[in-house]
């Protein structure tokens, strides 16, 4: 077994390590498994794949609680083996998302800066037992997190049983990146006092006792975060027409000129708009986000940034490759919250954050679709989109104007599911352009979406859709064809295609 005994510095504690396999043995069906992860960043490795070896022999199924998305070690090894019954509150793994499609798992797709309050107040059955990755245990049996926080601190704080498990290949050095902060909850919730992106409020262990801890799992299996793939020419474009629009915020005064904390996505639009930054002449900036990924290691090395507050690091290989080579220096920067602090309306709404989030789809009105593919089927879920969405202070959506080669337009008449409504979208950017939301009425939002952000294949007939529905309701608020307003979408699905 893997020597962990410098990182469990509780000698007591000592006598609690065990394989992965013994560890395993624990688990019983049904039981509530709430894991610590946020992307593929500190979720727990060795005893989800010991336990989905076990289910290969043995099957039945257990709920899955999270911060986020996972790695394959937990998500896809027990979605494999058909082993999550329940999952929330938010997933990208293939296995898994064929499985929430087929209705073999019930999936709650929730706000995540909810999550850990819905996982407290009790209505979806008590946690059995919190799984989580660490650094190193201190004496007092605190526990040192690694790569992210997501839900974390808060599963283990309600949680009997606490199962750890120690990652050596997470460097020592990570202590300190941490800032751990559990709201109470209502009645006796008090402000959460951040007022820059930069404050401290809590403390860099999650707490923790010994007699809470069962077991202790060494564990060597390296974060299995994904390759980035090079910035294609509509990231380009969606990166340059936001550089554009918030230059002009800045000149009209609207915006100090370091800008307001920026909050992005995942993915290829957000990473191009990051490294968009990069090259700009902007600086002092200030990052409030969900996940950190390697944009923000070139701002830190541009010397553009101040400090990029998360609750996930989540880079390329390369780019965990390059932050370990100098944690030290690039720690300074980056600071860890659990999600319910990091995506907390409260704060976002206070200090005024820039949401960049990328659509499935959007329609002529400016409501947004971030999670369902043709209305039905589950791509992700929610993740972070709609706590930052209605509470930043602009918020920007981005989609390219056509997916699947040209054969589904991404502006729509009507979304086939909505996520974010007309009511919180400021902004929506394609490839095509950018159309401002602001101050606009719905009639002057089609137009200003469809010229402006529509694939030419099918601006035409947006345009006719609008003008037929303008007449047919005679120029009525939100003019739409009830009959017609989902006829894209059901020409999709009977000819794959939605032209014509
Ligand atoms: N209709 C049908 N399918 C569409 C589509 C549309 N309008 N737009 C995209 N798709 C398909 C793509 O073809 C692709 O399919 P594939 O997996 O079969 O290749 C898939 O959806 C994903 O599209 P892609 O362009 O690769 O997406 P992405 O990596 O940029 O992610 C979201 C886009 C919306 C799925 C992703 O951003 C997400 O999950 N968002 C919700 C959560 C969120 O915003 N988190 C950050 C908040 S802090």
């Amino acid at each position: 077994m893997i020597d962990i005994s410098d990182r469990v510095r509780n000698k007591a504690l000592q006598a609690k390590i065990v394989t992965a396999e013994e560890a395993a043995a624990f688990f019983k069906p049904g039981m509530n498994v709430a894991c610590s992860g946020f992307t593929a960043s500190a979720y727990p490795k060795a005893v989800p794949l010991a336990l989905a070896e076990r289910m290969k022999k043995e099957p039945f199924t257990v709920n899955i609680w999270t911060g986020a998305s996972t790695g394959p070690e937990l998500d896809d090894a027990l979605a494999q083996v058909h082993g999550i019954k329940g999952r929330l509150p938010y997933q990208t793994d293939t296995a898994l998302r064929k499985e929430i499609n087929d209705g073999s798992v019930d999936y709650l797709d929730l706000h995540l800066s909810e999550s850990a309050q819905l996982s407290r107040c009790g209505y979806l059955g008590k946690i059995d037992v919190a799984l989580v990755e660490a650094c190193a245990i201190t004496e007092e049996g605190n526990i040192i997190p690694t790569t992210s926080l997501g839900n974390a601190a808060s599963y283990v704080q309600s949680a009997d049983i606490v199962i750890v498990e120690v990652n050596t290949t997470q460097p020592l050095e990570l202590d300190g990146m941490h800032d751990v902060y559990v709201p109470m909850d209502p009645p006796n919730r008090q402000p959460i006092p951040i007022v820059k992106a930069d404050d401290r409020v809590g403390t860099t262990y999650i707490p923790c006792t010994p007699e809470k801890i069962k077991y202790i799992v060494p564990c060597d299996i390296k974060d299995h975060t994904r390759d980035l793939s090079p910035i294609d020419e509509n990231s380009k474009k969606m990166a340059a027409f936001t550089l554009e629009f918030l230059n002009a915020e800045i000149k009209a005064g609207r915006m100090p000129k370091n800008l307001l904390p920026l909050q992005s996505g995942v993915g290829n639009v957000a990473n191009a708009v990051l490294a968009g930054f990069v090259d700009s002449d902007m600086t002092d900036l200030t990052v409030y986000t969900e996940v950190i990924q390697d944009a923000m290691l070139d701002l830190i090395d541009a010397g553009k940034l101040k400090i990029a507050s998360g609750t996930a690091f989540s880079p390329s290989p390369a780019g965990m490759e390059r932050f370990y080579k100098d944690v030290a220096k690039y720690k300074k920067y980056l600071l860890l919250r659990p999600e319910e602090v990091s995506n907390s309306p409260e704060v976002v709404h206070r200090l005024g954050v820039i949401a960049m989030n990328t659509a499935i789809e959007v329609d002529i009105y400016g409501h947004v679709n971030s999670t369902h593919i043709t209305g039905s089927k589950m791509m992700n879920g929610i993740g972070g989109s709609g706590d930052f969405a209605r509470n930043a202070y602009l918020t920007i959506f981005y989609t390219p104007s056509v997916a699947k080669d040209g054969k589904i337009s991404s502006v729509v008449p009507m979304c086939s599911h909505i996520d974010h409504t007309e009511h919180d979208v400021d902004i929506i950017i394609t490839e095509q352009g950018i159309a401002d939301l602001r101050g606009k009425a719905p009639r002057e939002r089609a137009l200003e979406i469809i010229n402006n952000c529509a694939h030419p294949d099918y601006k035409p007939v947006l345009l006719d859709y609008y003008n037929r529905a303008v007449e047919a309701t005679k120029h009525a608020h939100t003019p739409h064809i009830l009959k017609e307003a989902l006829s894209f979408h059901e020409r999709f699905l009977e000819t794959g295609s939605m032209k014509k």
